[in-house]
């Protein structure tokens, strides 16, 4: 089988990874220059410039299934663009996407399938969002509707606050188009917990629960990023949680979906508050999360390969995917001012010895290679992840392993998984 992984990050390197240890992959293609997914995929030589042009590349190419990791291409119809063509790709159509690519509609499709969420109001002009923060009262949230990048959410402590970022939003457009509707939302108290699905028609199969750490800094402190590591299991999601879960707010909203006509296939993350009356969406994405793919992947025991492709053609019900028992962290190391502005080209060391650690894998994120060096290419330059049988033991290594690694400027937070420890 010849599989095409788009996107160059770290989550879609565990991707390329899990696919190079399924028996049924032949030969993996990367749409980056990426130094750790070049170790296990080719390059398409130019064909990502645009959907178009990877879509015909990939029907020459005779490619057997498509992976997407990113939410752009998702949201740009990449999907339609390759089933159109007759090629086998794994992740929602352009329309399905939306339950990501706008926040209004997302909200909207919660309410109609009935699923906890916060309160909210849309509002299409700052007069009406001004309006609805004095309505909900402070603490409250203002979301831009579009993809922003993940910096298109504010959680506003005063209403002068809010009215600062409503006219950032909506009269500066500070995130163009996408803050033209936002929603402003009431906020919500409690631990925050990721809970993706392989989904295909009407078969939903729950991964792992993960926790992101979303804040630069030790403590939830500083600006919002990417995400700075992850683990999985999370303590505070027992079975019973997870299956209330699956039938409170997977379920309906996978046939609400299907109602709509539009019929949800690929993976869904649904990002969740668990608050003092039950767990709350805070927002779905139509893709595997980054970087709780990188604690997710080295937990699967079946063929990623085989999973992926019973997804993209609606075989899921035949197919048997199975965890194991691991507690796995991912470490990220980031640049130096990441989320802000960062310099890129600066070499790493220590790669090799990091990698030697048993039970420990290497994510790039962002990484590039110059002659015989790798280099650092990105705000998030890499993901450091280990597993073990418990997570404090996963928490050990993945931070000696990540101490092996240097390159100037190297920032990580010191606290991945503290939450888990404590709760032990
Ligand atoms: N209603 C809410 N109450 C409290 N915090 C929220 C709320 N909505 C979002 N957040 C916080 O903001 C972060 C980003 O919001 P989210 O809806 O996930 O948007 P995105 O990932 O697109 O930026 C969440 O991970 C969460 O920490
Ligand atoms: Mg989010």
């Amino acid at each position: 089988m010849q599989v095409l992984v788009v996107g160059g990050g770290g989550r879609e390197h565990a991707l390329a990874w899990g696919l190079s240890k399924s028996p049924e992959v032949k030969q993996i293609w990367t749409t980056s220059d990426n130094a750790g997914i070049n170790r296990l995929a080719r390059y398409v030589g130019g064909a990502e410039k645009s959907i178009e042009s990877l879509a015909r590349w990939a029907q020459e190419q005779r490619i057997d299934l498509t992976v997407v990791g990113p939410e752009a291409p998702l949201s740009e119809g990449i999907v339609d663009a390759f089933r159109s063509r007759g090629l086998t790709i794994m992740g929602p159509t352009q329309q399905a996407a939306e339950l990501e690519s706008s926040k209004v509609f997302a909200k909207e499709t919660m309410v109609r399938a009935g699923i906890p969420t916060a309160r909210f109001v849309v509002c299409d002009t700052s007069t009406q969002a001004k309006q609805a923060v004095r309505q909900l009262g402070a603490p409250v949230v203002i979301k831009a509707d579009g993809l922003a990048a993940g910096k298109g959410v504010s959680i506003c402590h005063t209403v002068t606050e809010a009215d600062a970022c409503i006219v950032a939003m909506m009269e500066e457009r500070l995130h163009g188009e996408a803050g033209s509707r936002v929603v402003v939302e009431e906020y919500l108290t409690g631990e925050e917990v990721s809970v993706l699905a392989f989904v295909a028609g009407e078969e939903v199969i729950l991964m792992p629960p993960c926790q992101d750490h979303k804040t630069v800094w030790e403590d939830d402190r500083g600006p919002n990023t990417g995400g700075m590591g992850a683990y999985t299991p999370v303590p505070a999601v027992h079975e019973a949680l997870l299956e209330d879960i699956r039938q409170r707010i997977l379920l309906p909203i996978v046939r609400t979906m299907a109602n709509m006509g539009r019929p949800y296939s690929g993976v869904l993350y649904a990002g969740l508050m668990l608050t003092d009356r039950g767990p709350h969406v805070l927002e779905f994405n139509c893709r595997f999360g980054d970087p709780e793919t990188q604690v997710i992947i080295p937990r699967l025991e079946s063929s990623l390969a085989e999973v992926l492709w019973a997804v993209a053609t609606d075989r899921l019900s035949e197919t048997k995917v199975r965890w194991n028992g691991h507690a796995a962290v991912c470490v990220v190391l980031a640049s130096k001012g990441y989320p802000g502005s960062y310099r890129v080209g600066l070499p790493i060391s220590g790669l090799e010895k990091a990698a030697a650690y048993p039970c420990v894998q290497i994510f790039h994120a962002g990484t590039r290679r110059e002659g015989d060096t790798v280099v650092t290419a990105g705000g998030r330059v890499l993901g450091v992840t280990a597993w073990a049988d418990d997570i404090k033991q996963a928490v050990d290594t993945a931070y000696a392993a990540a101490n092996a690694i240097e390159f100037p400027g190297k920032h990580c937070r010191r606290d991945i998984a503290r939450k888990a420890l404590i709760r032990q």
